[in-house]
């Protein structure tokens, strides 16, 4: 099966390298507007194959769509990332040009391709993706929650002191600074309410240490994360190409679920082979549904800039 990634940037390359190393893909092409760079890294990471021992082909291009043909699923990751002290909506001018150009090539090579948006400000990215690339909604996925969510364990692993693997827990809502929701009610070590091991007060600190762990990164890096965000693609698109039908926090076009409508926001998602399969309604406490209510007025807000 064919897997393109458009961007072969830092998170491009890894999404590529991710896939790759998980075998469970016979392709990868990467594609890059910058002349050479996107073969330049496929080679690259194919020299790797023989020592990681994969045999997923990845190749490059510098914008030759036909090279996409018949992709089951694209992530797009071309764009600029942001840079210290800025936040992903102040991306919108530049990347939303970039993700309506390529969005169309994407669509035009390969009609049945489920889409993946990293690309910042992510939600407003996937909300732009379904007002112009007349795809059904369950072929249109914004990647954030796997992200947050795993940086959301990371930060209750260390408040816990235990392994990443005992604790569980979603961050739903906004890919945003302000606008994530890490579900602390929900989250759980080996089954039990986190509550029962730390205190409220320590509950808010993981919670904002969550919320703004894209920034602290961007703070240390000069640039914004780049493994983690693989990863988390990584696991999308194997739960599409193996049809695993995992549940993940995804950006997704709702019609009335949460109560919102005309709107990509994160929630829980089945996804497999035919990409969204089912969004799951799962019970919010009151707080939690006011911040979800906040956050998506907030990326409502970031949507109207785009002018539709
Ligand atoms: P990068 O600058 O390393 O790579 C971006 C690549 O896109 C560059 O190689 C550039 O040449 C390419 N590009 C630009 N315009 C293009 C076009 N029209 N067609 C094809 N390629 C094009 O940036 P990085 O760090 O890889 O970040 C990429 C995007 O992903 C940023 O918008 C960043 O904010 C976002 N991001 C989103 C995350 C999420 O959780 N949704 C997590 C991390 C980053």
């Amino acid at each position: 099966m064919k897997v393109t990634v458009v961007g072969a940037g830092a998170v491009g390359a890894s999404c590529a390298e991710y896939i790759a190393l998980k075998n469970f893909t016979s392709e990868v092409v990467l594609v890059d507007i910058k002349e050479g760079f996107a073969e330049g890294k496929a080679m690259d990471l194919m020299q790797c194959a023989s020592l990681n021992g994969f045999d997923t082909k990845i190749t490059g291009t510098t914008g030759d769509y036909s090279k996409t043909a018949g992709s089951k699923v694209a992530v797009i990751t071309s764009g600029i990332p942001r840079k210290p002290g800025m936040t992903r909506e102040e991306l919108i001018g530049i990347n939303a040009g970039i993700v309506k150009d390529v969005t169309a090539n994407l669509v035009k090579h390969s009609p049945d391709v489920i889409i993946i948006v990293v690309s910042n400000p992510m939600d407003t990215m996937a909300y732009l993706v379904h007002k112009t690339s007349g795809l059904p909604k369950e072929r249109i996925i914004g990647m954030g929650g796997a992200l947050d969510s795993a940086r959301f364990k990371y930060r209750l692993a260390e408040a816990l002191d235990c392994p990443i693997s005992d604790v569980d827990g979603m961050v739903l809502a906004a890919h945003s600074d302000t606008g994530m929701l890490p579900l602390t009610s929900k989250a759980t070590r080996n089954g039990v309410a986190v509550s029962e091991f730390l205190s409220a007060e320590k509950l808010v600190e993981v919670e904002e240490a969550t919320k703004v762990g894209g920034a602290t990164l961007t703070k240390l890096l000069g640039t914004s994360a780049w493994y983690a965000p693989g990863a988390a693609v990584s696991v999308l698109v194997q739960s599409i190409v193996c049809d695993q039908k995992k549940m993940i926090p995804c950006s997704v076009m709702l019609d009335g679920e949460y109560g919102e409508s005309n709107i990509c926001v994160g929630v829980p998602c089945i996804i497999g082979k035919n990409g969204i399969e089912k969004i799951i309604n799962i019970s919010l406490t009151d707080s939690e549904k006011e911040k979800f209510a906040t956050a998506a007025k907030a990326v409502r807000d970031v949507n109207g800039d785009l002018g539709f």
